[in-house]
């Protein structure tokens, strides 16, 4: 048996440069894999493959990307065995955390282990970009990166990095990442010239900076994600109110996450949004996955 966790994602950055003929978006993107994680299991079976999950809605059908990539993987290398696959869930569904991507990532690698079918990373990230644009990130198991293209074409940062604490908050709400994007096309707001550039985010993250780094948070796809679930307006603004450093929503959202300087820190401003946040919110303290 494979056992593996697959951690959540922030994006510390995000800039959409425009809308491709393909449809997708091309962006520039810095991504931090976090704590929060689910976790995977994969047994040997002798042919077909199966999916459970503990999470009571999640459907465990073919549309599940576990199942897509890990079909992908076993057509594409000719595998004749079948596996049973188990997924815990942790990570809020739909909700800008990558969690469904994450899980796809954690099937290429681990059953790419289970099936001894050798592929390389190269090769994964290259099947990973077939499953969806986040799924390629995940593959790569660094903490931070910079993504391009659809978000699939990933640089891993090199080099002593920090680690980052952040508070995270979750709702009820769900966000359809194609809607948001919808919503950024049908916007004449989102203006991008005055945007801060991801070299700035990146030297401040290699500087250990976390007010430089608060400062250059940065997510073209906000405004829109904001006009489909306004409450995401409040809970910025109370993390703001809180202490964090600065705070921003995560890739199409709707979580919105805060940047702290330290274990402490984070857990003043968790507190703060404990108290002062709707029942219905889910508060956690998350750092930079190693
Ligand atoms: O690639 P993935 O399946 O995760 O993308 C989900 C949806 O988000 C796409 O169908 C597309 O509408 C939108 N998207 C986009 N540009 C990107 C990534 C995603 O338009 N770079």
């Amino acid at each position: 048996m494979v056992r593996l966790r697959a951690p959540a994602k922030l994006n510390l950055y995000l800039r959409v440069l425009g809308r491709r003929p393909d449809g997708y978006h091309e962006l520039e993107t810095l991504f931090e894999r976090i704590s929060l994680a689910d976790e995977l299991s994969f047994r040997l079976a002798p042919q077909g493959l199966s999916l459970t999950c503990d999470h009571p809605t999640l459907s465990c059908g073919e549309e599940n990307l576990v199942l897509r990539a890990a079909r992908l993987l076993q057509r594409v290398c000719g595998v004749r065995q079948g596996a049973a696959i188990h997924l815990t869930k942790r990570i809020p569904i739909a909700a800008g955390l990558g969690g469904g991507s994450s899980d796809a990532a954690a099937t290429l690698l681990g059953l790419n282990r289970l099936w001894r079918t050798g592929c390389s990373i190269r090769q994964l990230c290259g099947l990973a970009a077939q499953v969806g644009s986040d799924v390629a990130f995940f593959i790569h198991q660094a903490p931070f990166a910079i993504g391009r293209g659809r978000g699939e074409q990933c640089e891993p940062l090199a080099g002593r990095l920090p680690r980052l604490w952040h508070v995270v908050v979750s709702h009820d709400a769900q966000l359809a990442t194609s809607q948001v994007y919808a919503e950024w096309d049908a916007s004449t707001s989102t203006l991008t010239e005055s945007a801060p550039s991801i070299t700035m985010s990146v030297h401040a993250l290699r500087n250990g900076s976390h007010d430089e780094l608060a400062k250059g948070l940065y997510n073209d796809l906000e405004p829109a994600a904001i006009r489909r679930c306004p409450i995401m307006r409040t809970i910025r603004g109370l993390l703001l109110e809180g202490g964090a450093a600065g705070a921003l929503t995560s890739g199409s959202g709707p979580s919105v996450f805060g940047v702290c300087r330290s274990h402490p820190h984070a857990k003043r401003v968790a507190q703060f949004m404990r108290r002062r946040g709707a029942p219905t919110w889910t508060i956690r303290i998350a750092w930079t996955a190693p």
